[in-house]
Formats: structure tokens, C-alpha cells, sequence
């Protein structure tokens, strides 16, 4: 079985995407993720799957605190430039016009127009070949019941060549 064929085969997960938000002082991040998965319901915990050169890994592992928003099918735009950009060399939250609020529990900003926002901590962190999963318990869950659809990875997202869209 050659690489391409398993690599394909993997794409046929179906996934919603979101940002991983993390923030340490003036440093901040907002990162598209796609390979997510609810964990456990007592506690609640969720778990994000991140490689480990991300700047957004560092912030999470510095603060061990993460938000997580699931973006809507009207954010695809958003998700490409979070997903293509990297804050090791801009502000994306400057750049997209990413508009916050504050959190209830953590210091890392919710993100305003979402499905929802999943404010958590970190649990534990679980290096699993090329990525780490992060395990987060989740402290409190932002949605006003609006029926928002949510964005979902599609392949041509999974492509490595991105435009930037904004
Ligand atoms: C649709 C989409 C989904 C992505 N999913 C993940 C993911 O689940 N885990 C990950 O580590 N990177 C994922 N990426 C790649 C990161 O978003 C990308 O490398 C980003 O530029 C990293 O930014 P940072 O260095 O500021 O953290 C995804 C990218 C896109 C476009």
C-alpha cells in the first residue's frame, strides 16, 4: 500500500474546523485545526491533535490554557488564512480583523460569530508520532442556540498549497 493511497484514505475523516486560540501576554495566536474530537463526557474533555512547530503549541503548552471555536460554513476564508499564516510572522487577529470577547475563566479570547467557543485546560498532552494530542477539559461552553452550520474540512482545505483568500 503505497503513502499517497493512506494519505487519501485518511481525508475521507470527516472533521468540522476550528481556531485553536491560545494567549500569553501580548503574544497571541488563533489556529485552524481540523483533527479534533470530543474525549469524555465526565469530566468533559476534548481533545486537538497539533504538530508540535506551531507557535499556538507553545502558547498552550506555556499557559496550559486553549480556546477552541468552531468556525461556521461562512468562515472558510478565515480558516484558510489562520491555516496558511503563521503568528511566528504576523498578527492574524491584526491582519483577518478577528473580532473577540473576553472568556469567563481563561486570559485567551473567545472569538466573536462562532458555532461555538469552548474555553479549556490543559489536561494532558500526549505525543502521538508528528503531532501532540492535546487533552483539554472544557470549563465552559459559549453558544446562543442560533442554529450556525458549522465549516467542515473539505480536501481541497487539506491541500498544502492555500491562497491567501482575505
Ligand atoms: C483546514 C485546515 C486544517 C488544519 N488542521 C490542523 C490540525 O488539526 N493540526 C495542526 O497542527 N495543523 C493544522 N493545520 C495547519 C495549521 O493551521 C497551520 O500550519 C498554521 O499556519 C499554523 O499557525 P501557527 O504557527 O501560528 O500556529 C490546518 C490547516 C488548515 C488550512
Amino acid at each position: 500500500m503505497n503513502n499517497n493511497q493512506i494519505k487519501l484514505g485518511l481525508r475521507k475523516i470527516v472533521n468540522p474546523v476550528g481556531l485553536l486560540v491560545a494567549q500569553k501576554g501580548e503574544k497571541r495566536d488563533a489556529t485552524t485545526v481540523a483533527w479534533m474530537s470530543k474525549v469524555s463526557n465526565h469530566p468533559p474533555l476534548i481533545m486537538v491533535s497539533i504538530a508540535p512547530e506551531r507557535y499556538v503549541y507553545h502558547l498552550i503548552k506555556e499557559t496550559g490554557e486553549f480556546v477552541l471555536a468552531l468556525l461556521t460554513d461562512r468562515q472558510e476564508s478565515l480558516a484558510l488564512y489562520c491555516g496558511s499564516n503563521t503568528a511566528y510572522d504576523v498578527d492574524k487577529f491584526h491582519e483577518a480583523k478577528i473580532q473577540t470577547e473576553e472568556a469567563l475563566f481563561l486570559k485567551v479570547p473567545l472569538i466573536k460569530d462562532t458555532v461555538v467557543n469552548l474555553e479549556c485546560r490543559v489536561k494532558d498532552l500526549h505525543p502521538a508520532g508528528d503531532h501532540v494530542m492535546v487533552i483539554g477539559e472544557v470549563l465552559a461552553a459559549h453558544h446562543d442556540g442560533e442554529a450556525r452550520k458549522p465549516l467542515i474540512m473539505t480536501d481541497k482545505m487539506g491541500t498544502i498549497e492555500l491562497e491567501n483568500k482575505l
